[in-house]
């Protein structure tokens, strides 16, 4: 197959790329590298244009021919998307919107969405199923469902296939450390608390009086990879079911900012010092997702479930010097 991967010069689309490869299929990143990187396009080609510029998008499609498009492509800085929601609403829905009418020209209907656990707000329990509430507390979320809302129209209108997978936290890296994280800012736990660990940031807990066993916020920790084979799967399923679909993406166990302090601290060897500061506004103290679903339908099985591999695979990229790669 030749896929699109939308946004294959960030983190999780450059894993996507990889992998893609990796089983023979060919691949083309669309990229405007506002926050993907150049140096992480090693697997398939990269076609710099924006998702902003309909003109970029025809060109692509006039040249290529695809078989399936995997979009990766946002802004997903939560403290941005409340100074500035039209940055938000612009690039991550019109974007979208430009991206699906390109495709609808092109007569390409499989389409797999980045949308996250974000869409949930502030979750009324803390195994969150797909038939849980969708209330977002922040533009960034709104985004998200909002392109969920228009691919669910697109399959009644233009019979558009298409898949929403909703991450909770990505995390870890490349096992062969040929990709990982590289925010900036980031804002991240895992690479934070490496980054402290070698010395390259002061590390802050936000908050130690939540309703957990140790008051710090409890998440849902999904490796990178295990994302990318959902992808995958997510392809194949819509070719047996046309339609709109969505599904929750994490482990189903959470594990508190303190615990991964911990877990971290064992794969680096060392202590790590960190300093508690106020919550942050609209920070749930647990978010865990209940996968159920995608695994029963699509087939899909997390296969890391070990914090400390995880991390183990963050450290192995971040102990490069990432970005003079
Ligand atoms: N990282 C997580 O924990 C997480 C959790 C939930 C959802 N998500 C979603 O997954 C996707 C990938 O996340 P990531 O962490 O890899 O982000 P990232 O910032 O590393 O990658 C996003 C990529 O999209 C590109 N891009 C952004 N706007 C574009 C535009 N207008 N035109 C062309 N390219 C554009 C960027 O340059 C970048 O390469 C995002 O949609 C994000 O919202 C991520």
């Amino acid at each position: 197959m030749h896929i699109l991967v939308c946004g294959g010069a960030g983190y999780i689309g450059s894993h996507m790329a990889k992998m893609l490869v990796g089983l023979g299929h060919s691949v083309t990143v669309f990229d405007n590298l506002s926050t993907g990187h150049r140096q992480l396009v090693k697997w398939g080609r990269l076609v710099e244009g924006d998702l902003l510029r309909p003109a970029d998008l025809k060109a692509l499609f006039d040249r290529e021919r695809f078989d399936g498009v995997m979009h990766f492509s946002a802004r997903s800085l939560v403290g941005e998307s409340i100074r500035d929601p039209d940055l938000y609403f612009q690039n991550n829905v019109t974007g979208t919107e430009n991206l699906l009418r390109a495709m609808r020209e092109a007569g390409l209907q499989r389409f797999v969405f980045s949308s996250s656990a974000a869409v949930y707000g502030n979750p009324a329990k803390g195994l969150i199923d797909e038939a849980h509430p969708t209330k977002p507390i922040n533009p960034y979320g709104e985004t998200k469902l909002r392109v969920e809302e228009i691919l669910q129209s697109r399959a009644a209108e233009h019979g558009l296939n298409s898949v929403s997978l909703r991450y909770f936290n990505a995390a870890g890296a490349d096992p062969q450390g040929e990709t990982g994280e590289l925010h900036n800012p980031e804002t991240h736990l895992i690479p934070n608390v490496l980054r402290a660990a070698k010395g390259e940031c002061a590390l802050q807990v936000f908050g130690n009086d939540y309703s957990t066993p140790d008051g710090t916020c409890i998440r849902d920790y999904i490796h990178v990879n295990d994302l990318c084979r959902a992808h995958l799967l997510a392809l194949e399923y819509m070719e047996k079911k046309p339609g709109a679909h969505v599904f929750n993406l994490g482990i189903g166990k959470g594990f508190s900012i303190l615990e991964i302090i911990r877990a971290a601290e064992k794969v680096v060897g060392k202590s790590i010092p960190f300093t508690y500061a106020p919550r942050r506004p609209g920070d749930p103290p647990v978010l865990v997702a209940d996968s159920t679903l995608a695994r029963k339908t699509l087939g899909w099985q997390p296969e890391y479930l070990d914090q400390e591999e995880i991390i183990r695979t963050a450290w192995s990229w971040m102990a490069k010097d990432r970005f003079k790669l």
